[in-house]
């Protein structure tokens, strides 16, 4: 049995072949039924003299039905893809009932039948740059001498907010949540490992409907010993510029069936991303944008955006007012109302893709925030121990898969980039 891409490959003589009916149409004479497999589609044609006793059977087979064809293959530049198999032989391995999903369904009908919209083209292309994303993560850490490290999901104390906190019925237990974020529980491992990073499902209690939340992500962390915060940008532009120069080699085919414009996502390998500080991006706004925001109040989404249509490469902000960013941020030695952190802001208004910082080491700063946000740092005793033996410099960065996936592919909402999106709406099939 031959993939589909290897049967055209070879190009002539005999080929079987195995895969799904994505067309089929007929006349009295002649059956065409173009085969799907995972690796491409081929026109196969049956001729009535040829299937005389089994004719009714083949002429009744409906999309999606699964068989396997043998042929002989031959260039045929009327075919969709150049070539054409003249079948001798078939075989129906699973028939298939009228197929729900046909051309303009809603996107609500196509969020119920998920599970059967997987096989489209479109979330095939998808799913197979997911696959080379999630590769070359996994590459670019390994390369750089990252050990992988994994946190526990079910987690006691919060990071990101208690907003978006899912709590869990832990055995009647209430103050059990899943994991915003593997941090707190990945820094004390620095102390063995020094350089560290994971893949992992993140959650958030996301109230809100956006087209870029979900409420179940995967989130490629890395957290690393004896860095200062420039580490920790040049990581997290070297990483994206990993993964983008990947896709590019591996993906041209299914960037071409989402009809991506690659020219928008090659300068980000060929240049340096653009760093500026969060005061810096106050100034831009206003003079370029017009947009005037008062210092100290966050970056909201369509600040973010407007920002980063203004360069084709992503913008990474950094030095954000205190004030609006997590307890655990490194207070700047120059400012001390501003922290060593950053966002990683996509082009063409895909937003933020990456989170980081160097973290903050002393002690009694950490305490002083933790109190300041209501949290009871008693809890946090075992991550404040990372504080008290041995602490050392270092940060890390969190990456929301989808969202840079979302950007590579160019989609409109988050909720493609997954094969079955959680959100605050949705949570089956
Ligand atoms: O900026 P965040 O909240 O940072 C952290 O969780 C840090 N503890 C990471 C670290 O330093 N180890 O989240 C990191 C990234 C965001 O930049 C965004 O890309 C993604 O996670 N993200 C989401 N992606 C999809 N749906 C959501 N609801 C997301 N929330 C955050
Ligand atoms: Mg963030």
């Amino acid at each position: 049995m031959l993939s589909i891409q290897d049967a055209i490959k070879q190009g002539e003589g005999t080929v079987s072949i195995h895969g799904w009916i994505h067309r089929e149409r007929g006349s009295n004479k002649l059956k065409f039924i173009v085969l799907r497999d995972s690796t491409n589609i081929i026109q196969c044609v049956f001729e009535r003299v040829n299937f005389e006793k089994t004719w009714e059977d083949l002429d009744h087979l409906q999309i999606e039905a699964s068989m396997t064809i043998t042929g002989t293959i031959k260039k045929d530049p009327r075919a969709p893809t150049g070539y054409e198999i003249t079948a001798k032989k078939y075989e129906i391995v699973g028939k298939s009932e009228n197929y729900p999903i046909a051309k303009d369904q809603s996107v609500e009908f196509l969020a119920d039948n998920r599970h059967l919209w997987l096989r489209s083209r479109k979330m095939t292309a998808i799913l197979k740059i997911r696959s080379t994303i999630f590769g070359a993560i996994h590459e670019y850490f390994r390369r750089a001498g990252f050990y992988e490290y994994h946190s526990p999901l079910f987690q006691a104390v919060q990071a990101e907010g208690g907003s978006t906190l899912f709590h869990v019925d832990y055995f009647g237990k209430k103050d059990v949540f899943l994991a915003q974020t593997w941090q707190l529980y990945a820094e004390p491992a620095i102390f063995g490992l020094e350089k560290i990073y994971t893949m992992a499902p993140s959650f958030r209690a996301e109230k809100s409907k956006t087209s870029r939340h979900l409420t179940e992500y995967w989130h490629a962390e890395m957290e690393m010993a004896w860095s200062v915060f420039k580490d920790i940008q040049d990581h997290g532009e070297s990483l994206l510029k990993f993964i983008v120069k990947k896709v590019l080699e591996t993906n041209k085919p299914e960037l071409a069936v989402l009809e991506r414009d690659l020219s928008k996502l090659e300068p980000s390998i060929k240049k340096p991303f653009v760093r500026m500080t969060y005061t810096e991006a106050l100034k831009v706004l206003k003079q370029k944008c017009g947009i005037d925001i008062e210092w100290g109040k966050d970056l909201r989404t369509i600040e973010e955006d407007e920002l980063t249509k203004l360069y084709d490469v992503p913008v990474i902000v950094t030095h954000y007012p205190k004030m609006v960013k997590a307890f655990y941020m490194m207070e700047d030695p120059q400012h001390a109302d501003t922290v060593q952190g950053c966002d990683f802001l996509a082009p063409e208004g895909h937003g933020e893709i990456i989170g980081g910082s160097q973290r903050e080491h002393d002690l009694e700063k950490i305490k002083k925030r933790l109190v300041a946000m209501g949290e009871d740092f008693k809890q946090y005793e075992f991550y404040l121990d990372t504080r008290r033996y041995g602490s050392v410099p270092h940060g890390g960065f969190g990456m929301g898969v989808e969202r840079v996936i979302k950007w590579i592919c160019g989609l409109d909402n988050i909720k493609d980039a997954i094969p079955f999106p959680r959100t605050m709406e949705r949570y089956k099939p």
